[in-house]
């Protein structure tokens, strides 16, 4: 098993993309912890999945926007496992709306969920790890979008430019102390993020057209990738992302 006795918590880990990697994550032997904000009944289902699939797993409620909620988080990933070993920064959201017309209020709302919750969960991981006295690893689900523009959602490429940063001058930061910083940024995942679209059969279309490899990707092809950074098997990553779109952000009408 790649992730025996490691602990790990996922920020927003009980939909999408952070459920995927809860359960993969659990598959591989890790402890989990599952940051939710909302429904805690799915978290009490997805903790029963993960134990099923031979991990342990706890749920932890806590608003990822603030920054006391994200060290309350930590501590108690250390109070019911013992120690941490892998934060993922996965809580998103967007809102698909262009620069004219995104209010203040959406704006400071992705800007909070998005990249201030990394930056300050990261904070309260890298204390850990330095207490721990052993390095730690700190992954951040950003997005194509970190790189590549996506008109008509702009706040959400601005956050996950934020990201793309975080993760860059952190890892400097940070590799004294062993901890290292990597994101992985998703293309179209079929997750409730992009549910508009996929309930579109025109948008759909096109989108699937865009990608290389025909098709949105399955939220457990992100995980996979999640799960094998965080064994340690690629120790010598940091301050960098490993894409995973299926060719989209590579895409051109070749005219
Ligand atoms: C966004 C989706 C978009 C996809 C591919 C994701 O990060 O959340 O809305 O479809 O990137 O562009």
């Amino acid at each position: 098993m790649l992730l025996k006795d490691k602990t790990i918590i996922v920020t927003g880990g009980n939909s999408g993309i952070g459920e995927a990697i809860a359960l993969a994550a659990a598959a591989e032997g890790a402890n989990i912890v599952i940051d939710y904000v909302a429904h805690p009944e799915e978290t009490a289902s997805l903790v029963d999945r993960a134990e099923q699939a031979g991990g342990h797993a706890v749920g932890v409620q806590a608003d990822v926007s603030r920054s006391a909620d994200l060290h309350a988080m930590v501590q108690k990933a250390v109070d019911t496992f013992g120690r941490l070993d892998v934060l993922v920064n996965n809580a998103g959201i967007e809102t698909r709306t262009s620069l004219l017309d995104t209010s203040e209020s959406d704006f400071e709302k992705v800007l909070a969920i998005n990249v201030k919750s990394a930056f300050f969960g990261s904070q309260a991981a890298a204390k850990q790890f330095i207490a721990q006295g052993d390095g730690g690893l700190i992954i951040n689900i950003s997005s194509v979008h970190e790189d590549w523009p996506m008109p008509g959602n702009i706040a959400y490429c601005v956050s996950k430019g934020g990201i793309r940063m975080l993760a860059r001058t952190a890892g400097v930061e940070l590799g004294e102390h062993g901890i290292r910083m990597v994101n992985v940024a998703p293309g179209a995942v079929s997750t409730p993020i992009n549910a508009s679209t996929e309930a579109d059969p025109e948008k759909l279309k096109r989108l699937d057209a865009a990608i290389p490899l025909g098709r949105m990707a399955h939220a457990d092809e992100i995980a996979e990738v999640v799960a094998f950074l965080a064994s340690g098997r690629a120790a010598y990553m940091t301050s960098t992302t490993v894409v995973v779109d299926g060719g989209i952000s590579q895409g051109s009408v070749g005219l």
